[in-house]
């Protein structure tokens, strides 16, 4: 069976199709690079916000066409699987395959059917499954917890991948070690909400405990994603402090700077509580990256309320943050109680955040030039004659090419700094990778 799998969404979606693709390799699948050379069409969907909704309905329009023609097998997996919406388009457009978050450990079981096969289950397996590591990369991620037990209204995610169910602390190790083994240098702990790590299994480590575990394998790089402002501990930020494999760069989602809106959003915190998690951080790593989510326009925002988040990012002076328009979808409690604001609105405001942004990530890089960093190269970059890379910090680094001709670990002296990245020369080779790997 040649197999194109099309992954949408966030990175959980990025290390389920790696999941996927594993099991499916096992029972001898081939992967093609495209369409038209496939059997089978997986698309691996996300349901956060609607544009990616919509892409795949587009796509699944086009893909109906080819299996009138010629019989293509189409699949479909994740989010929007597990919602009625997704169950609509597949109806509409003759999928095949349609397997829910919890479910996806079944693709063996799907293809082996002569019919159409479904199935929205959470199953335990997933939880117990040890995926081989990938090979050739120097960066790789792998998942502690699936679920998420907050309710935000504006959030289809509960719904979709359901509760939070922590993965064993062995597993997790296990997996480790196979990735250190594989030469990668890099990981990533996933989760909607990484720090309830172990508050639903007693026995398990909580998720400060298990960084300082993790820390102990030896991979150089641990990252994590993402968190909760509420559960971010003082336990979590002394073993992020104290283990130094943990990189400087935390993502700690926002999402509005007005106590109204962040009630209205069910955030659980208020904006002092955020404003207090950030001191308890800076002061224990002063050099800490931050980044955030910020959803504009959420409905019944202010000017006031929206001002609000302005000058909470200036408080927090954010090195970057990742800037939404809010989109009501069906079956979360913000769409059914609140009017949505009008577009321009919305849109308005985006563009004044983003300018805010981009003022203090400028201000924020420009701290960095003169400094000596350790750059992951992982191959040339789209501008010629450069390998592109990033610190600990999680920027964004250009070298010259010439100057780190294999990926690897660079120690690079900063340059010059744009809103968006650092340019760097090398300045020593720490540990380039071990594994044979083709600059891309
Ligand atoms: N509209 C806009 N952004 C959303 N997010 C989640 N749901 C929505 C929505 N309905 C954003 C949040 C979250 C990120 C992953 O996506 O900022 O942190
Ligand atoms: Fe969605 Fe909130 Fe859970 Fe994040 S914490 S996945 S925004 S419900």
């Amino acid at each position: 069976m040649k197999t194109h799998i099309i992954t949408y969404g966030c990175q959980m979606n990025e290390y389920d199709t790696h999941l996927v693709r594993s099991e499916l390799a096992s029972i001898g699948a081939q992967f093609v690079d495209s369409i038209p050379e496939a059997d089978f069409v997986l698309i691996n969907t996300c349901a956060v916000r609607g544009k990616p909704v919509e892409k795949v309905r587009s796509l699944l329009g086009e893909l109906r066409k080819e299996k009138e023609k010629r019989g293509l097998m189409v699949g479909m997996m994740g989010c929007l699987a597990q919602l009625e919406e997704g169950q609509q388009m597949a109806r509409k457009f003759g999928v095949d395959v349609l397997l829910g978050p919890g479910a996806l450990t079944e693709i063996g079981k799907a293809l082996e059917a002569k019919s159409r096969f479904w199935d929205l289950s959470f199953r335990e397996e997933l939880t117990h499954h040890l995926p081989p590591a990938p090979q050739g990369q120097l960066s790789a991620f792998v998942s502690i917890i699936r679920g998420c037990n907050h309710h935000c209204t504006y959030c289809i995610v509960p719904t979709t991948r359901g509760p939070e169910v922590s993965r064993h602390p062995d597993l997790i190790l296990r997996e480790l070690e196979q990735l250190k083994a594989a030469g990668v240098l890099e990981v990533t702990l996933l989760g909607q909400n990484v720090n309830s790590y172990g508050n639903d299994q007693p026995g398990f480590p909580k998720f400060g405990q298990l960084l300082r575990m993790v820390g102990q394998v030896g991979i150089p790089r641990i990252k994590f994603t993402t968190s909760h402002p509420v559960n971010f501990t003082d336990e979590v930020i002394a073993a992020i402090a104290e283990t130094p494999q943990v990189c400087r760069y935390i993502h700690l989602p926002v999402q509005s700077g007005s106590n109204r809106v962040l009630r209205r959003m069910g955030r659980e915190y208020r904006r002092e509580w955020y404003l207090d998690r950030i001191r308890a951080i800076k002061e224990a790593i002063p050099d800490m990256v931050l980044s955030t989510d910020i959803i504009v326009g959420f409905p019944g925002e202010s000017e006031e309320d929206f001002e609000q988040t302005l000058s909470l990012y200036d408080e927090v002076q954010y090195d970057s943050a990742y800037m939404f328009i809010y989109s009501p979808r069906p079956g979360t409690p913000s769409y059914k109680h609140f009017q949505d604001l009008p577009r321009e609105v919305k849109v308005e405001r985006l563009q004044r955040l983003i300018e805010r942004q981009k003022e203090w990530s400028y201000k924020k890089n420009q701290q960095w030039v003169g400094r000596t960093v350790e750059v992951l190269v992982r191959g040339s970059a789209k501008d010629e004659g450069y390998a592109e890379g990033h610190d600990r910090g999680n920027h964004p680094v250009l070298i010259p090419a010439a100057q780190a001709p294999v990926p690897g670990l660079y120690q690079v002296e900063v340059k010059q700094a744009t809103p968006h990245m650092l340019f760097g020369e090398v300045v020593g080779a720490q540990e380039a990778a071990t594994i044979p790997l083709v600059m891309a």
